[in-house]
């Protein structure tokens, strides 16, 4: 039983494998408390982490002290009001205008399995069991039903709140966050993830100090710029040692992670949609679904924490997982939006030639789309440029033996479009406002079902033109003119959530009506490359920037949290068309094996040394791709931390084989070799390095490693790759 209630201690008991999870209720009133989360005890016993001795006023011993009490009691899901004035889970205007809330027990359930949550993204799956309290707010008759999900074979909470409105009067919530967590803050540091276009999940590390800090994004997408998601460590915390904690939105939109380290140094860390940018009209009766927070704990460092979210995603969360994952070309920095049907076949030829699976049309094909600046909306293709339509390419592909793939960009819609003539109002606008443009285009008010249905119809009707295996859904812009004429004034401040639910609708319908389908999700490169996006599409464009030495730093930040799977990582043109460097073709060959391959280039401008090495790339694409995708996933070394060298690792989950890729990106100034211990081998098997034909064990090749020779030149790459030795 991974979750239970001791009734006399009054102890809510969550276990995952090796973790603890501990509530508490508190006084005749019943206050929920958080009591303790962190690698696994034994014991109920330990309220006395909620520090009443030393703030002994619950209320109802002294009543007059009620503010001290809400000022630092640990709240498990805080209220705004009557004295908590730190950053609180929930906030509500009620009929009358009042602001304050306060939440008590009510009840209690725990059940097998885990319910969907409407509408949005959530982890799934068999094999687990859920909680869910009610808690009561008395005056207002709220009800809050927080769940927690526990996994047997994961050591993360998976936690939500639906809030119901039971009284008899409509209100508005100002903010529903997701998940609360209190611990003290003495010797943590706290992580976040940020970065901009082209340089998306830089991981950032820093000591936690008094006040609020985090991260956010009102930008109506998960963002560039930063990531939902935190984490807080023991300062000592390593890759493969120390306690961490981490905080992971299964959301899309607009969000605040943020621990805030308060008088007492005690630090409450949030999670959830950003309040600032949200509010919900609860009408008697409705209730609000929060989207999930998946809570890691890991007391064997960073590595342990996304070791953990990756199994959670693959098996809990990407629906898509299993899927075949072809090495593709893409026409992007091929050919730009410069292609016609000859230029696509000769693409295809390139593809067939090399045994490239899928060639993906990207931008261009459709409307009058010769740059960017019209057409989206206009879903019907450009007969100019493919006189036989995608059926025919997809046909003429087919007898190469290449798949057809094809890009778009669903939720825009250029103000030169044939859409926008006909309804203009379909961009959202804010009434007596020019809506702003980005990238010359704007966006669609998914919040509105007609407009749904409409981009729907279109998407449906391309992908039934044609054998179509693949489609890159691309999104170019935040979101900036958040108003939509669907709702009352005095509603707007839902826009925003519901453009993110329109968003998961559309994908929802598309995963249903074309499960065949690999579906990558796109945004400028990684500004929506989150968890919520992966419950529909098992694999991101990571970032426009594909440059070999920048995407070392950008993988190592996506990894922190997300498979290696979930990674598009493709050999992009050179010199980078985004960074200007010159990069190897074979790092950037290698650099991309980690991930989901692809070219992204014309093969036929490559040089004779580079063509040839294309077979090779493309044989340990199929070779390591499935441990690299699948297996467990250890960080050697960081070029991000020492600017010379980078080496990540996957070993497959049965032990039996493991690939390391080590990149030199930058010449050691010294004659010695470099050891690199290898982790995550079984200690006692034996395992024979291909290259070398070397024989060792698990616990040899971890405590020895290997010795990477001194090569005195940038751009050194290794594979190295150990099976075990059956006898
Ligand atoms: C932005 C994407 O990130 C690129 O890969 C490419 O698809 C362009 N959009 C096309 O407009």
């Amino acid at each position: 039983m991974p979750i239970s209630y001791n009734e006399q201690r009054r102890v809510f008991r969550l276990d995952t494998p090796h973790t603890t999870y501990l509530m508490g209720l508190v006084g005749s009133e019943n206050f929920l408390g958080h009591i303790y989360y962190g690698p696994s005890v034994p014991d109920d016993n330990m309220e006395y982490l909620l520090r009443l001795e030393e703030s002994p006023f619950t209320p109802d011993g002294n009543a007059r002290e009620r503010a001290s009490f809400y000022d630092c009691f640990p709240f498990e899901y805080p209220a705004w009001g009557g004295g908590n004035f730190r950053e609180p889970c929930l906030r509500v205007r009620d009929a009358r205008g009042g602001g304050n809330c306060e939440l008590f027990y009510d009840s209690h359930r725990v059940f097998q399995g885990k319910p969907a949550l409407e509408g949005l993204p959530a982890t799934y799956g068999d094999g687990c069991e859920t909680l869910e309290i009610v808690l009561r707010d008395p005056v207002l008759e709220l009800r809050v039903h927080l769940l927690y999900t526990v996994f047997e074979d994961a050591d993360a909470i998976c936690r939500s709140a639906r809030i119901e409105n039971a009284g008899t009067e409509a209100l508005d919530l100002t903010a529903a966050l997701s998940a609360s967590l209190e611990m003290d803050a003495e010797e943590l540091e706290v992580i976040t993830l940020h970065g901009s276009w082209a340089r998306e999940q830089t991981i950032d590390r820093r000591p936690l100090r008094p006040g609020r800090q985090g991260t956010f994004s009102q930008r109506g997408i998960s963002s560039h710029q930063f990531h939902p998601f935190l984490a807080l460590c023991e300062p000592t915390a390593t890759q493969e040692r120390g306690l961490v904690y981490g905080m992971s939105f299964v959301y899309s939109g607009n969000f605040l992670a943020q621990a805030e380290t308060d008088q007492y140094r005690r630090v409450r860390a949030v999670l959830g949609i950003h309040p600032d940018s949200f509010q919900w009209r609860l009408e008697p009766g409705a209730s609000f679904q929060t989207p999930e927070a998946a809570l890691v704990c890991s007391d064997s460092g960073l590595g342990g924490m996304s070791r953990t979210y990756h199994d959670l995603f693959r098996r809990h969360l990407i629906r898509g997982q299993k899927k075949h994952r072809p090495a593709l070309l893409n026409s992007w920095e091929a050919c730009y939006f410069d292609f016609d049907h000859e230029r696509l076949l000769q693409l295809g030829r390139e593809a067939a030639r090399y045994g490239i699976e899928l060639l993906v049309v990207d931008d261009g094909w459709f409307g009058r789309r010769d740059t960017d600046t019209s057409s989206l909306g206009d879903w019907r293709v450009d007969l100019k440029k493919l006189p036989g339509g995608l059926t025919r390419l997809a046909e003429e592909l087919a007898d190469m033996g290449v798949k057809l793939g094809v890009w778009m960009e669903p939720e825009m819609i250029s103000p030169d479009s044939d859409l926008y003539r006909a309804h203009p109002d379909y961009a959202m606008a804010v009434p007596g406002r020019t809506p702003t443009q980005a990238r010359c285009q704007l966006v669609l008010d998914l919040t509105r079902k007609e407009v749904r249905d409409c981009v729907y119809d279109q998407i449906s009707a391309v992908l039934r033109s044609a054998d179509i295996r693949y489609l890159k859904w691309d999104m170019n812009r935040p979101l900036t003119d958040v108003y939509s004429p669907s709702l009352p004034p005095d509603r707007q401040g839902e826009t925003a959530h519901r453009y993110v639910l329109g968003l998961y609708e559309l994908q929802e319908r598309l995963v249903t009506d074309f499960p065949e389908l690999l579906l990558e999700n796109c945004c400028s490169g990684g500004g929506r490359f989150d968890a919520g996006m992966l419950y529909y599409s098992p694999q991101i464009w990571t970032s426009d920037n594909a440059e070999a030495v920048d995407r070392l730093v950008i993988q190592e930040g996506a990894a922190l949290l997300y498979p290696l799977s979930s990674m598009g990582a493709h050999v992009a043109a050179c010199p980078s068309h985004v960074n200007g460097r010159v990069t190897p073709f074979a790092i950037r060959g290698q650099v991309s094996l980690t991930g989901c391959f692809g070219y992204e280039l014309d093969l036929d401008k490559l040089s004779e040394e580079e063509q040839a090495l294309i077979p090779g790339q493309l044989a340990e694409y199929r070779r390591f791709g499935p441990i690299f995708r699948e297996g467990d996933c250890y960080r050697l070394a960081s070029y991000r931390e020492n600017h010379t060298y980078d080496a990540v690792m996957a070993v497959a989950k049965d032990k039996s084989a493991a690939v390391v890729s080590f990149v030199q990106v930058r010449s050691r100034a010294s004659r010695r070799s470099l050891r690199l211990r290898l982790a995550g081998l079984e200690e006692t098997a034996l395992y024979r390095r291909e290259d070398t034909g070397e024989v060792r064990s698990g616990a040899g090749w971890m405590r020895g490693g290997v010795l990477m020779e001194a090569v005195l030149s940038d751009y050194l790459g290794r594979l190295i790759y150990l099976e075990q030795v059956r006898e």
